[in-house]
Order: C-alpha cells, then structure tokens, then sequence
C-alpha cells in the first residue's frame, strides 16, 4: 500500500478501507507521510467527500492516535460539552458550572480559539492565575471535590488531530462535514466522558453556514458518540449573529459571570439553561429534560452556579474575586464608540466580521504562535431585530492600539447591516437531536 495509491482512489470517488485510513492517520502522526501528500489527501476528501463508514474509521484511526483519558476513578455519569465553534460564545464557562451545581461531574479539555472563532482556554487566561496546564491526577482530583474541572487539551489527545487540523487550517480543508465531524468527535471520544451534549453552530460565524448542512454534521457526529457507546445529543444553534453582546476574552468571562448572576443577555442565557438542563439530563441528577431544566433555572436563580464557577476558578489557582471585582481583569486603554449612520432596525450583524474585527484588536490569533490581547474585544449594544436611530450606539470598541482600534472599526461598520423594516426575530435554537435520536424542531 502507498500513500500515492490512497490519494489517487479517494482522487476518483471511491471508499477507503480501514486499512487505507490507519495507514494514512499512522503515518502521518509518525512523520512518515510527508506534509504535501496528507494536503494531497485532504482536498481530495474535500472535494470527493468521505462516507459515514470512512467517517467512522477516520474518527476511530484518530482517537487511538494517542492516549485515551481514564476518567473510571470520578463516580457518576462524567458529561462534556462541544461547540463547533463561533464567535462570542463562551457558554462553557456558563454550562460547566450549572451542570457541576447540580451534581454533574464535568472534566472538560477545551481548545484555543483560531481564526475569528474563540476558544475557552484563552478565555479563561484572562483569570489572573488561572492554570490550564495541570497534571492529570490534579485534573480528576480537581473533579472528586469541586465537581469541575475545565483545563487545555493535552498534546496527547488525537496527535493525529492536532496535526491534521493545523495542516488543513492552512490548506482551505477545514469546512468539510467528515473531517469535521472526525477532528472534534476523536478528541470528544478519547478524553473519556460517558456523555456529549454538541452545540453545533449555523451561520455566517460557523463552519456550517446554512441548516441544512449543520443538521447533517449532528446526524454525523451523535451517530458516532451513540456508536462508541456514549450517550450524545446535539443542538443546532443560530450564528448569524455572535452570541450575547461580549466578543474577546475578558470581555467574555466578564459576561459568562455575568450570565451567572443572573444579569447576562437573554440569547445566552437561554442556550446556556437549555444546554446545561441537556447535560443534567443525559448525567441522569433528572428524570426528564424539562426537571432537569427547572434545576438548572433554580440554580442560576439562587447563585449556585455562580458559586461553583468561583470555586473552580479557586481551584485551578485564579483568583475568585473576580466574580465580585471586574477591575481585576485586564482592561483596554482606548474605549471607542461605533454609532449608528442611519434609522431603522438590525438585520444582520455578521459574526464572521465581528470575529474578524476583534481578531483585528489582537483578540484572536492568526497563527498558532501568535500572542493575545486578552484585554481587546467588542460590545455589542445592538443586535439583530433592536431599533436604532442616527447616532445610537451600536458597538463598543475596547483596544490598545489606536490603527487597530480603527481597523476594527471600519469592519465593524460594514458587519452592521440597517434596515428600514421591522425584523422578525431569528430563533437561537434551530433544533435538537436528542439523545435517542428523534429530531425536534
Ligand atoms: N473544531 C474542531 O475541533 N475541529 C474541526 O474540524 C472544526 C472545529
């Protein structure tokens, strides 16, 4: 078998098999296949497309790709949580803590953000102290008494992944619904939870920018938790729009407290109670959803979850003050207004460009290496649907370099789109794939 033999069958059209796929993954994360034949692979899977079968085995081929986490010795159903990733979203931050209040053990490995899309570990660096880099009998410690842990990936979980997905960020081969489905459902599957509850993102911030396709990467991916005997659900959520009003990684802890107490937007408080309520559920402290739901509420209600947040933050060596001190995160020099320029109401407000223009502040990175501006990042005072007249404003830029600030601005401008007609308000939660598979819409 050769690499050039695998490139050239998936070239025309046709299935791998098994063998096929661990030796392209096995060789790859070994450093035997070479950089331009996995590209080679990958717009060939791009644009030929991989089966449910090759999904399958890609998924499997990258899970045991390296270390598979034992979670045996924390009791009860363990339960993670998954975005696809979007712009604004830090509902980890929200979610973790509920479900924890409510007697869920959550070990979450999370991610960086990259592109215009955000990632919890950068977010919660902005905590000062905050260690998320921890030795793995800290980690399960860390969830035997406080009942959450959130920490980084490990560079042990899926290499295969890891390197693969860094290979086709640069190669336009991320946007593809098996590549996908595999990179997030191998790193899901191998760091060992019983249960996944996905938030997969549509819209112009997501990978998948219409239903259609969003709903077919859940389809994919709770077939792929259910057949590695995890219980899975998957929501499909609105990002046409960046969630809540916060974009950048203090700004978005501030507001993930914020939610907490009970004071954040209404989108994400709401997502966060259903998501968190679905998570209760599949960890069986409920007998029904709708139970479940009424404890999560009950808990955000009653600063339970804001008290959990507070003691993982202490956990993990942050200091938990900043639940009551926002002044301890770190903050932007330069505040600037973005003003309406004409009557009517939002239509859109694309979250891609929202991204783009706090990525522009330093908020994100575009490579790997780069260095955030923890402090930068974009409020949001208007969203779709609300009213504006001439001068309102719209958006809050916080930055620390006044060409950025104005580079941010002019995207900024242009993400906001004013129309004279009153707007129907979009629906957040597009549908569920619950666990036992039937859809609901
Ligand atoms: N997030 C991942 O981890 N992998 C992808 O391919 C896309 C989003």
């Amino acid at each position: 078998m050769t690499m050039y033999d695998i490139i050239y069958k998936k070239r025309e059209g046709g299935e791998l098999t098994k063998e096929e796929i661990d030796f392209f993954i096995e060789g790859y994360t070994r450093g035997d296949i070479p950089d331009y034949q996995a590209s080679a692979f990958l717009m060939a899977v791009y644009f030929r497309g991989l089966t449910k079968k090759e999904t399958f085995m890609l998924t499997d081929a990258m899970r045991y790709s390296g270390d598979n986490i034992d979670l045996s010795s924390i009791s009860g159903i363990k339960v993670d949580k998954h975005s696809t990733g979007g712009v604004g979203d830090k509902t980890t931050l929200i979610v973790g803590p509920l479900a924890a209040s409510c007697g869920v053990p959550i070990a979450k490995m999370s991610g960086r953000g990259l592109g215009f899309t955000g990632g919890t570990i950068d977010k919660l660096e902005s905590i000062s102290g905050y260690r998320t880099s921890v030795e793995s009998q800290e980690f399960i410690d860390t969830v035997n008494s406080v009942g959450i842990s959130v920490i980084g990936q490990t560079a042990h979980i899926a290499p295969a992944d890891k390197k693969l997905y860094a290979l086709r960020d640069v190669t336009a081969t991320v946007d593809n619904m098996g590549l996908i489905s595999g990179s997030i459902m191998s790193k899901k599957l191998a760091s060992g939870s019983d249960a996944i509850v996905l938030d997969v993102k549509c819209g112009s911030g997501a990978f998948m920018k219409d239903f259609d396709s969003a709903l077919k990467l859940a389809d994919y991916m709770v077939e792929i938790g259910h057949s590695a005997g995890k219980k899975t659900a998957a929501f499909i959520t609105d990002m046409a729009q960046p969630l809540g009003s916060a974009v950048g990684n203090a700004l978005e802890v501030k507001e993930a407290i914020n939610v907490l107490k009970g004071e954040g937007p209404e989108d994400i408080t709401e997502l966060s109670l259903q998501l968190s309520a679905y998570m209760v559920f599949l960890g069986e402290k409920a007998k029904t959803y709708e139970e479940a739901y009424q404890m999560v509420e009950t808990n955000l209600k009653n600063l339970k979850g804001l008290e959990k947040f507070s003691q993982f933050v202490k956990a993990h060596g942050g200091n938990e003050n900043i639940i009551y001190d926002f002044n301890l995160f770190p903050t932007a020099k330069i505040k600037v207004n973005v003003l309406a320029n004409q009557e009517g109401y939002v239509e859109t407000i694309h979250a891609d460009d929202i991204g783009r223009a706090a990525l522009a502040l330093g908020a994100g990175r575009h490579k790997k290496e780069d260095k955030i501006d923890l402090s930068a990042g974009i409020l949001l005072q208007k969203k779709m649907g609300d009213k504006v007249t001439v001068g309102d404003v719209i958006a809050e830029i916080h930055g620390n370099e006044d060409e950025k600030v104005k580079e941010a601005k002019a995207i900024i401008e242009k993400a906001y789109k004013v129309s004279k007609n009153k707007q129907i308000k979009q629906k957040l939660i597009k549908a569920l794939i619950a666990y036992k598979n039937e859809k609901i819409y």
